[in-house]
């Protein structure tokens, strides 16, 4: 199977409507990175998006729907819907949850809340919660509409790999392996959504940093955040039972070269931490050549000092943020690592991501399971 990469146009969206209704995967542009979107009823299609991105049962899926605005109450329309039941929350959580919903939906964050028995294990490997998003793309809402079904929808690249920003991205991981992809252009975001789960007592806790900023839920949810501990994973947990939040795998988002993520800003680095990463790159065979991952611009001379310190040359740079913005880093972070991950260079170096405010934990997350374990 060759995948078709389908413009935007009634005709399209309804050929993809039509293939998502046999059963069959698309990929679809959203808000944050393009998924790979099922029929979150069907357990064969589900079983298709486990299949086609190689991502182990033990990862449970998002699971997206829409409708237009009404005045209603979101948590009954879910109950209606048959995909979340919170009817055992306590009033006040109930009211905190509303608010929370009608401010951030549709967008960029997923909650995780106690499943509906009408939405298959398989959906949410077997845990008694899903995660569900509502998302503000047009294309994929019109998407929604047509069909009629919620759409179970991963990032639509290889388990493991860089999620996608743009259709040709989808192509280059799954290309082989679903018909049809929509292209809607870059994402906006260009970095996954946030996912918290909230549980009846109100406790909440933040599963995935993501493209809604922490800060903005604070208010909403009334209480701090929990801290997530995924338990420590070994072979043997991950096929006993699911994790807290599987996508917290230490290593995700990985380049197919080696990425060494520094410590500190280039021109902070110590004499150990250089001798540190020179030995890496060396241990790496990267002594021809390296690519780079900066945030901002970067002297001249600093990169020459770099060069010194790795004994290789620098083959190829991306920078995140000319100007210096969290959006702008976000947005660019996934091109930026599959450009470097395409260049000629055996191994690459990032800087870190040190803004602990708005996107920045999120790009430092994504940074930080996509290098290299030290
Ligand atoms: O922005 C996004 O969220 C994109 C677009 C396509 O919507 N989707 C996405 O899906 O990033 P995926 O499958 O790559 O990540 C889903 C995350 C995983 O970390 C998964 O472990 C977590 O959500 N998750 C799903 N169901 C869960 C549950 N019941 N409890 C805890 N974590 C859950
Ligand atoms: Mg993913």
């Amino acid at each position: 199977m060759k995948a078709q990469i389908l413009e935007i146009n009634q005709q399209n969206l309804e050929e993809a409507s039509a293939l998502l209704k046999q059963g069959e995967l698309v990929g679809v542009p959203t808000e944050t990175v393009y998924g790979l979107a099922g029929n979150a009823w069907d357990e064969k299609a589900l079983f298709k998006i486990f299949q086609a991105k190689e991502r182990p049962a033990f990862d449970p899926l998002i699971v997206h729907f829409y409708w237009k605005a009404t005045s209603g109450s979101i948590l009954e329309k879910l109950e209606q819907m048959g995909l979340a039941k919170t009817k055992t929350f306590a009033a006040p959580v109930r009211n905190r949850l509303e608010s929370l919903l009608s401010a951030f939906w549709p967008g960029p964050l997923t909650v995780v809340l106690p499943k509906h028995p009408q939405i298959p294990a398989l959906a949410t490997s077997g845990l008694e919660t899903v995660a569900l998003r509502m998302p503000s793309h047009p294309v994929f809402q019109k998407l929604l509409d047509l069909t009629g079904f919620p759409l179970a929808a991963p990032s639509a690249n290889r388990f493991g790999r860089v999620s996608p920003t743009r259709a040709e991205h989808v192509y280059s991981e799954l290309g082989d392996r679903i018909p049809v992809i929509l292209d809607g252009g870059s994402c906006q975001f260009g970095i996954e959504s946030s996912v918290i789960r909230v549980d009846p007592q109100g406790e909440w806790e933040l599963l995935r940093p993501g493209a809604t900023p922490l800060s903005n839920l604070v208010s909403y949810l009334g209480k701090p955040c929990r801290q997530t501990q995924n338990e420590k994973m070994d072979d043997d947990s991950l096929l006993i039972k699911p994790q807290v939040s599987p996508g917290l795998l230490a290593r995700h988002y990985a380049p197919s070269k080696p990425l060494y993520l520094l410590p500190d800003l280039i021109s902070h680095l110590t004499p150990s931490q250089k001798g540190h990463l020179k030995n890496w790159v060396s241990n790496q065979g990267g002594n021809s050549g390296f690519g780079l991952l900066v945030m901002q611009e970067v002297q001249d001379k600093t990169l020459i000092e770099l060069e010194k310190t790795t004994g290789a040359p620098l083959l190829k740079k991306e920078i995140l943020s000319s100007g210096g913005g969290l959006e702008e880093a976000a947005g660019k972070l996934f091109t930026a690592l599959r450009t470097l991950e395409e260049s000629q260079a055996h191994v690459l170096i990032s800087e870190p991501c040190l803004s602990r405010e708005g996107l920045g934990p999120a790009i430092a997350d994504r940074l930080q399971r996509a290098s290299h374990v030290l």
